[in-house]
C-alpha cells in the first residue's frame, strides 16, 4: 500500500462559518438560492455516485467514453508527474489517466466531501503501489494552496463541474486555476455540451427520483448543521432549461406557504406557495465558449475531443 494522507486547508470551523454565511445570503436574498457545494455531505455524495450510473445520466458515461479513448494522448501531451483533480468525488473515471501516466509521482484529489476524499484516496493508495496520494479537503473556489510535488502537473476539472459556477464565478475560478500552472503544466476540463433541451432536462429530472433526493437533501445537510426545521417532503424537485444563459436550474418548490426556522441564525424565513429556491445551475458549453472563456483567463486551449455523439468534451489547455 502506498502512502495516503488527508489535508485540512481549512480549520472546520471556517466550514461552518460559510455554510452559516451562504445560508444567511442565500435565503434572505431574493430570489432564493444556495451554493451547490453544500449538497455534498456523506448522503449526498453517495447520491451523486448513484446519478452518475442513472440511465438519464449521460455526463458520465460520454466523459469516460473520451477518457478511455484519449488517455493514451492526454498523457503523452502532459507527462504529468502530479495529478491534480479538482472536485474528485469517487475518482472513478480518474483511472484511466493514473494507469496511463507513467511517470505520475503523487495523485492530489481536492474535493470539499471528506468522505469521498477517504473513500477514494484509500482505495486508490491500496491499488497503486507506489503511486503518493495526498488529499486535500478545500473548497477549490477559494485560493488552493498545492502540496510540493513535482512537476509537471496535470490539473484535472472533470464531470462538467465548471457548469456549476456562474459566469463571474468561472471567470474568477480560471484565472485562480492559471495562477497554479507553470510552463509544461496543463488543465483537463471536462465540459457538457448545449443539445436537445429533453435530453438535458431529463437528465436532471429522472424516473427514479434520486437527483429529487440528491437535491433536497441539502435542506437535511442545513437542518443537521443549522438546527432548521425544513420538511423536505413540503417541496417539489424541479430542473428546467434556461435557454437565455444555456443552463439547467435545479430549484426545490415550496408546495405551501411556510415558514422554516434556522435557529443557529436566529432566522424564520418565509416561503410563498410556489416560491421557488434555486439549489444549481448547470452550464452547458459550446466549443468557441470554453475557448473563449479560457483566452480570457490567460489559458490556450489546445486539444479538444468529444464523445462519438457530441455530448460532452474535453479540453486540454496550458498557460499563455
Ligand atoms: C458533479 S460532482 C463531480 C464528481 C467527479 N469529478 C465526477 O466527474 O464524477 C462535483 C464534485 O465536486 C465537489 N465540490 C463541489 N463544490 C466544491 C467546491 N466548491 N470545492 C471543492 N469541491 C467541490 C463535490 O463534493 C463533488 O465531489
Amino acid at each position: 500500500m502506498s502512502p495516503f494522507r488527508l489535508t485540512r486547508t481549512l480549520p472546520e470551523d471556517t466550514t461552518d462559518a460559510a455554510l452559516r454565511a451562504d445560508v444567511h445570503e442565500g435565503l434572505t436574498g431574493s430570489p432564493k438560492t444556495l451554493p451547490p457545494k453544500w449538497f455534498y455531505d456523506a448522503r449526498g455524495s453517495e447520491l451523486f455516485e448513484e446519478i452518475t450510473g442513472l440511465p438519464e445520466y449521460y455526463p458520465t458515461r460520454a466523459e469516460r467514453e473520451i477518457l478511455r479513448a484519449r488517455a493514451g494522448e492526454i498523457a503523452e501531451a502532459s507527462g504529468a508527474r502530479t495529478l491534480v483533480e479538482l472536485g474528485s468525488g469517487s475518482s472513478e473515471k480518474t483511472r484511466y489517466l493514473i494507469d496511463v501516466l507513467t511517470g505520475l509521482h503523487t495523485y492530489v484529489p481536492v474535493d470539499v466531501s471528506q468522505s469521498a476524499l477517504t473513500q477514494a484516496g484509500q482505495a486508490l493508495a491500496a491499488e497503486r503501489p507506489g503511486l503518493e496520494v495526498h488529499a486535500l479537503i478545500a473548497d477549490f473556489t477559494a485560493r488552493l494552496t498545492l502540496p510540493g510535488t513535482p512537476g509537471p502537473r496535470l490539473v484535472a476539472f472533470l464531470g462538467g463541474t465548471i457548469g456549476n459556477l456562474l459566469p463571474a464565478e468561472r471567470a474568477a475560478f480560471l484565472a485562480s486555476v492559471r495562477a497554479l500552472l507553470a510552463p509544461g503544466d496543463a488543465l483537463l476540463l471536462g465540459t457538457d455540451l448545449v443539445k436537445d433541451e429533453r435530453v438535458l432536462v431529463r437528465a436532471y429530472d429522472d424516473a427514479a427520483g434520486v437527483t429529487a433526493a440528491f437535491n433536497k437533501n441539502v435542506l437535511h445537510v442545513i437542518n443537521r448543521e443549522l438546527g432548521a426545521d425544513f420538511d423536505p417532503d413540503a417541496f417539489a424537485h424541479v430542473a428546467l432549461w434556461d435557454a437565455r444563459h444555456e443552463w439547467i436550474e435545479m430549484r426545490l418548490r415550496s408546495l405551501t406557504a411556510q415558514t422554516v426556522k434556522i435557529p443557529a441564525l436566529e432566522l424564520a424565513v418565509d416561503f410563498a406557495a410556489d416560491e421557488e429556491l434555486r439549489t444549481e445551475v448547470s452550464a452547458k458549453f459550446r466549443q468557441e465558449g470554453v475557448r473563449e472563456e479560457l483566452s480570457a483567463a490567460g489559458l490556450e486551449l489546445t486539444r479538444w475531443w468529444t464523445d462519438e455523439e457530441g455530448r460532452f468534451a474535453l479540453s486540454l489547455s496550458v498557460a499563455r
